[in-house]
């Protein structure tokens, strides 16, 4: 059973042309009480009801999207960890002053500068008015991290140099951040500036509590309760993001990147496996949160940058496929449960798509 309230935000996001400058003067979601809460549960089944084939829904009539007031904290669903809340909020606290009408574009890479170069142009050459930042985790600790500079349009980029080549390190949350929303990317994947801004608004109107990225998969668990890593059909069910292209709020990277001794011997599991930092960061968010993941392909989905022949794609063979599913059953031990929550919905530009 999925929680209506995150069916209830995926509604509001269904809306053409919401006026983030009507709402906020208006009521926050909180308060909006229970009428606003029975609107939610009853477009949920709405929802259900008819789940045939993709559909672009529009709110009801009753439920004015300007009602609900812009989300500026994180919000938790059914689920939450009691414990670890706590925590959260108080990396949140930490960053409260932080923009978040703008995002910072966070990249792994190692020892691919023609790739990166290319995947860089394709994301300045869009121009997008929010994007605040590019920063780069330099893995390569033998090859002198180039010079900063600034996009024609004035976008800066910055070279992190890594003190280990570490998949953890694109999951730190680098005191140069200037913004909430973080899009973590990798040196060969991007979005289109309109997708990549549809992404950032739907991450951003949804609760922050997320990863609102464009490569969903799916962990499922078989009669004898082993899990199983799975790449989603189209449309189907899913409920993790990959990092490889999603955005996060920051407060997430700093949990992450915490002496929690749940999250230490996570990123120890990472560095040992070198893999799955992506699994860690889904189980986290919604370990924490109970919020699942939301699939935001936009228009054209996720893009990646043509590679020099015969240069790998890593991925999509059956060795990696057997490791990512072994990194579930070990993380299920590790949490103590497995807190992956299914979500079955994709949202196109400002249509949703229910399958
Ligand atoms: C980087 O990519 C741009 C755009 O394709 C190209 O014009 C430029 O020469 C490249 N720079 C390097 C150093 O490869």
């Amino acid at each position: 059973m999925r929680d209506a309230t995150s069916q209830g935000y995926r509604l509001l996001d269904a809306v053409k042309g919401v006026q983030l400058s009507q709402r906020r003067n208006i009521i926050q979601f909180a308060t909006a009480g229970t009428v606003l809460l029975c609107i939610l549960i009853l477009s949920f089944f709405f929802l259900y009801d008819d789940s045939s084939s993709p559909t672009a829904w529009s709110l009801p009539a009753s439920l004015n999207a300007a009602d609900v007031g812009p989300r500026t904290k994180i919000s938790l669903c059914d689920g939450f960890d009691q414990k670890a809340v706590p925590s959260l909020l108080q990396a949140e606290a930490k960053y409260e002053q932080l923009l978040d009408n703008k995002f910072t574009i966070v990249i792994q890479t190692y020892k691919r500068p023609a790739v990166l170069n290319e995947t860089l142009h394709r994301i300045i050459e869009g121009e997008s008015k929010m994007l605040d930042q590019i920063i780069i985790a330099w893995n390569d600790l033998e090859t002198p991290v180039p010079k900063d500079w600034n996009s024609p349009g004035g976008i800066p980029i910055h070279y992190q140099q890594s003190d280990k080549n570490s998949l953890n390190q694109k999951l730190k949350p680098n005191p140069r951040i200037k913004t909430k929303g973080v899009l973590l990317g990798d040196d060969d994947t991007f979005y289109t500036t309109p997708d990549m801004e549809f992404a950032f608004k739907t991450w951003r109107e949804t609760g922050q509590s997320r990863l609102v990225g464009a490569w969903p998969r799916l962990g499922k668990p078989n009669k004898e309760g082993q899990w199983h890593y799975i790449i989603p059909g189209k449309e189907s069910e899913y409920n993790m993001i990959l990092t490889g292209l999603t955005f996060v709020h920051i407060a997430f990277l700093d949990y992450y990147s915490s002496s929690d001794v749940l999250m230490t011997q996570i990123r120890d599991y990472v560095d040992e496996h070198f893999n799955c930092e992506d699994i860690a960061m889904n189980y986290m968010t919604q370990y924490i949160t109970g919020c699942p993941t939301i699939y935001a392909k936009g228009k054209g989905g996720a893009r990646l940058t043509p590679k020099p022949k015969g240069m790998p794609r890593i991925g999509n063979n059956k060795g990696h496929l057997a490791r990512r599913t072994a990194c579930l059953n070990d993380f299920n031990k590790m949490f103590g449960r497995n807190p992956l929550k299914n979500q079955a919905g994709f949202l196109i530009s400002a249509e949703l798509h229910v399958s």
